[in-house]
Order: C-alpha cells, then structure tokens, then sequence
C-alpha cells in the first residue's frame, strides 16, 4: 500500500515469446505482495514495466518508441504531485541495458531475465535513487529458486523448464540475451507443476528456447521429465516448445505413440527449406532430416499435427533456395507456421554476411510463402468438419451459453454449453471452421 493506503497500480506491457509471457507472470507474483495490483493500462500506473523482445529489429524498435510515450507519462503524473517508476525488463533490456541507461534517463531500472527475483529490492533503491540501474547478469538458478509460488489464471499455463541457448545459429541474438543453456532440476519442475495442477490447471505447456535440450539432473531428459509430469492426477494435457530438430531424441519421438497426455502437436522450427541456407545458419540439421523426424512422428502418431518457423531472405539466399523452402512447405503441409523477413541483428555472424537481400525481394517472398502456409493452416481446420474432438474448456464465449476450449492441435473451439465447467474435457462435435478457430456442438459424433 502507499502512504495513503491506496493500492499501487502496476502495468506490464509483455512483447516477445512464451518465455516472456511467464516471466511477465513471475514478475507480478513477485511484486504483488508489496501491495500492487494490476492495471490494464499504463494512464495511472505507479510502476510500468516494459517486458521486451530483441529478436528482430522492429521488436526492439518498438521498445524506444514506447519509453518516449512513458516518459510524457511520467511527466504529466510529475506534474499532479505522483511518481512513476519505469522498469526495462526482457531481452532488450539484456542486450541494450547500458544504452538504454545512457538514452533514456526517465527509466528508472533496467533488469535482464534471470534478475527478476530481484524486483523488490531494485524497485526500493531506485526509489531511493542509490545504486546501479542495471541488473544484467546470468543467474537463472537463482532466479527460478528465488520467485514465489505462482498464482494461475487459468486452467492452461506456461511452466519454463529451460533457459538460454548455445546452438549460435547465425542469425540470432537468443544466444547473447538469454545466455547459456540452463535446465532445472526435475523435483522443482515437477513441484511447480504439482502446484498448478494443486490450482486448477489441467493443461500445462513447457517451455525454453530449446526445450528438447533440457538435461535435468541424473541425466534426465525431456521425454523422462513428460513421463514423470503424465503421472500427475489431475493434469490431463501435456505441450512443449521449442524445438529444435537436432535434439528429438528417439524416446522423445516414440513417446509422443505411448502418451496419450501429451498433445499431437509440435512446433518445429524449420527455418528454411534449402541445404545450403541450412547451412550458412549453422541451423546443424538439413532439409532431409527434418522430413525423416516428420515421417517417424507420423509413424508413431497417424494424427500429429506440426507447426513451424520461417525465416525468408536470409544472405545469400536465391531464387532455388526459396524454392526449396516452398517444396519443404507443401511436402509437409503444416497446421500453422510463423514466417519472418530476415532481420539483421547487431552482432550477430549473419548480420556482416556478404550477399544481403533486398527488403523489397524478402517482402515478396514472404507474401509468397505465407499464401501457401495460410492455405494449409485453412485446409487443416476445414479437415477437423465432421471429427468429434476432445477439448479443454477454458471460459465462457461472449453469448449466454457460449464456452471455449482449447482442442488438441491448440485451436480454439467455440461451442454451445451452458453446463460445462473450464477445466473440464469435453467431447465436440465439429462443424464448421474459419482460419484461426472451430466451432461445433457438444456431444456425439455427426456424420463424418
Ligand atoms: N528457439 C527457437 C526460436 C527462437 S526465436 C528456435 O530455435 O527455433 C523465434 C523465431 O524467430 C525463430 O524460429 C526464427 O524463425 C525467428 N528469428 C530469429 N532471429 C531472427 C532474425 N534475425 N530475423 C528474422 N527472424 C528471426
Ligand atoms: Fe536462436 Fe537458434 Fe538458439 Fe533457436 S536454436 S534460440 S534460433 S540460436
Ligand atoms: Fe524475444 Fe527474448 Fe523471446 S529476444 S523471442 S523475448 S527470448
């Protein structure tokens, strides 16, 4: 509470991926109990953080454009007699942290991702003004050991098992922002999924920038960690992400035909569909072995469904090249797919690469291949008319009687129920479907 005893107002703006959306959630357990409660927006926020992604150039782009809009913020609540602490979290805040400082004197602290456990203590000196405004380094055991038992939304959640990345693929900054590859230990894992399943949640997705990679003590690995997660009652659904093809391991493969927890969808990052582009991006895998992980999947597990990431213009990257991508596309046939221009990252080996392509040829092969991908991500869910499938229900829709629900392969369903309750699995019948959801009716199968 503040002095008046008016509860704090806390804003988190969350860019980037699913690790952030965690870390944005750790960050509000952690600071909740000094007496915050969360807005929706920053107008009267007493503290805004800004969780930020690096990872292309727009990304990071945004970040200074928001701070200047904070900073008018910051300035008008001045003015009526208020403070307001500004926090510069995430990947940016990483890579960038002693620029920001320099650039920016209206934020108030800047704290890499493995400091957040550290919040209490840095927002106290900032208000204090004595000190670093930098907490920059890697600790993420410390991190993870320090944060306090989290507080769900829902009944899904994200549960990160995993941090850093040391696979250098050449275009990306992960490897400098989130550090060296850390797994957690498999007891802490398995206490906080407990703990979520303890609160409601029946679908829990984990994740790390290479989850597949995770080595948890006693050699344990991704495919032993779901194993041990299946055995929990009450959690009913198990995800991952992401993936890197080079680290599906055999058992990883073959659990995905033994466990019926664990959901027939995977996000595999591709990349691109050419050798030799493979190659220059130190990628370590090529076009055949990601095909022959597809084909022993779908093996094991007829209904798999995979999703994937694009990255189009990369240096050196021609005309046959792109082909390829587009061949490996419509080989597959994938459920959904990211696609990105290629973006130059400072420091990173692919940003001094000779052979950089045009935004204007990177902007019309990206509309090339997100035609072909959005059509097959259309075909995927028309395909799903006339099958009765499982779905999680996570809330009710905007009508009276309305629920939503999450089906196996992560779309979202929408379904008449006025009975259902979120957290429970119920059984919908399919019948109709637009580009990013379903729609159908509860009960027994219609005619397929
Ligand atoms: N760890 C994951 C994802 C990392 S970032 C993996 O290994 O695949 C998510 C996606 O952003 C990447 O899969 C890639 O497609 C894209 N990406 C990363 N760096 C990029 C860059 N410099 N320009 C454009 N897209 C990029
Ligand atoms: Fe980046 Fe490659 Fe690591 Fe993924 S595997 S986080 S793309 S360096
Ligand atoms: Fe972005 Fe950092 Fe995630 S750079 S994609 S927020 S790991």
């Amino acid at each position: 509470m503040s002095e008046r005893g008016v509860p704090k107002q806390l804003f988190i703006e969350t860019y980037g991926c699913q690790m952030n959306v965690y870390d944005s959630e750790r960050m509000r357990d952690v600071l909740m109990p000094l007496g915050y409660v969360l807005a929706n927006k920053p107008d009267e926020a007493d503290l805004v953080i800004l969780n930020t992604c690096h990872i292309r150039e727009k990304a990071t782009e945004k970040v200074y454009s928001e701070i200047g809009r904070l900073r008018a913020h910051k300035e008008r609540r001045r003015g009526e007699g208020k403070t307001t602490t500004i926090a510069i979290a995430g990947c940016v805040a990483q890579a960038e942290g002693e620029e920001i400082i320099r650039r920016a004197p209206e934020v108030d602290l800047v704290v890499g991702p493995q400091a957040y456990h550290k919040l209490p203590e840095l927002i106290a000196r900032a208000a204090r003004k004595t000190g670093d405004r930098l907490a920059a380094e890697f600790t993420a055991q410390e991190k993870f050991d320090a944060l306090p038992a989290r507080a769900p939304d829902g009944v899904t959640a994200f549960l990160s098992i995993q941090e850093g990345c040391d696979k250098f693929c050449t275009f990306c900054v992960v490897p400098y922002t989130r550090g060296a590859e850390f797994s957690r230990p498999v007891k802490d894992v398995l206490a906080e999924a407990r703990a979520l399943t303890d609160r409601g949640v029946r679908e829990i997705t984990l994740l790390g920038q290479n989850v597949n990679a995770y080595h948890g003590d006693g050699g344990a690995g991704l495919a032993d960690l779901l194993q041990e997660l299946a055995r929990i009652e009450g959690l009913e659904r198990l995800r991952y992400t992401t993936s890197h093809p080079i680290e599906m391991s055999d058992d990883l493969i073959a659990l995905h035909g033994a466990e019926p927890k664990l959901m027939p969808y995977l996000h595999l990052p591709v990349q691109s569909g050419s050798d030799r582009i493979l190659r220059a991006m130190n990628r370590k895998h090529d076009g055949a072995l990601y095909r022959d992980i597809i084909v022993r999947l779908r093996a094991v597990r007829p209904d798999i469904a995979v999703s994937t990431d694009f990255i189009v213009g990369f240096p050196g990257e021609t005309e046959k090249d792109f082909d390829a991508t587009l061949a490996l596309v419509a080989d597959i046939g994938f459920a959904s797919a990211y696609s990105f221009k290629y973006s130059p990252r400072p420091g990173t080996p692919a940003a001094a690469m000779h052979g950089q392509v045009g935004e204007d040829v990177k902007a019309e092969r990206l509309a090339r291949l997100q035609a072909l991908l959005s059509h097959q991500q259309r075909a995927f869910n028309e395909a799903q008319i006339g099958r009765t499938l499982p779905v999680l229900v996570t809330g009710q829709g905007r009508q009276a009687g309305q629920m939503h629900g999450r089906s196996p392969y992560l779309q979202a369903v929408h379904f008449d129920d006025a009975h259902a309750e979120p957290g429970e699995i119920v059984t919908v019948s399919i019948v109709s479907s637009s580009q990013n959801s379903l729609a159908g009716t509860l009960g027994a199968m219609v005619a397929a």
